[in-house]
């Protein structure tokens, strides 16, 4: 299964939905290493997608503070529950704890937290910012 950025995940401001496609295609080379069963570049391709997640949350934080936007301790809070949720995994796949069923679910967690917050969070808050209210 191809993990590909589409229509629906459109915000409307162009340096989100930049960086969303940036990290759609980080997270499809990490589904396709799990998919591969390929240890090593599961552990490359997870380092790689939680860099750029994170400077990704960064811009749009900025974003947010830049323009006042009410909603955005909420919206930090889930940021920073995914950072969480990454740094447990990558905790535990440095201690080599994680099964293949682990490994599968977390693959699961981290493509549907993503498509989901890009969804709802990321679109109120473009939407609110785009029009100014
Ligand atoms: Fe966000």
């Amino acid at each position: 299964m191809k993990v590909e950025w589409n229509k629906s995940l459109e915000t409307g401001i162009g340096i989100i939905d930049d960086q969303h496609k940036k990290l759609i295609e980080r997270i499809d080379a990490f589904v396709q290493a799990v998919n591969n069963d390929d240890i090593e570049v599961i552990e490359d391709t997870v380092d790689y997608l939680i860099g750029y997640t994170i400077q990704h949350f960064g811009a749009e934080e900025l974003i947010m503070i830049r323009n006042g936007y009410a909603g955005f301790k909420e919206h930090r809070d889930k940021h920073s529950s995914f950072i969480n949720m990454v740094y447990e995994a990558k905790k535990s796949l440095l201690n080599k704890e994680l099964t293949k069923e682990q490994i599968h679910h977390m693959r699961d967690e981290l493509l549907s937290w993503t498509v989901e917050h890009i969804m709802t969070y990321d679109k109120i808050m473009t939407e609110k910012i785009n029009k100014k209210i």
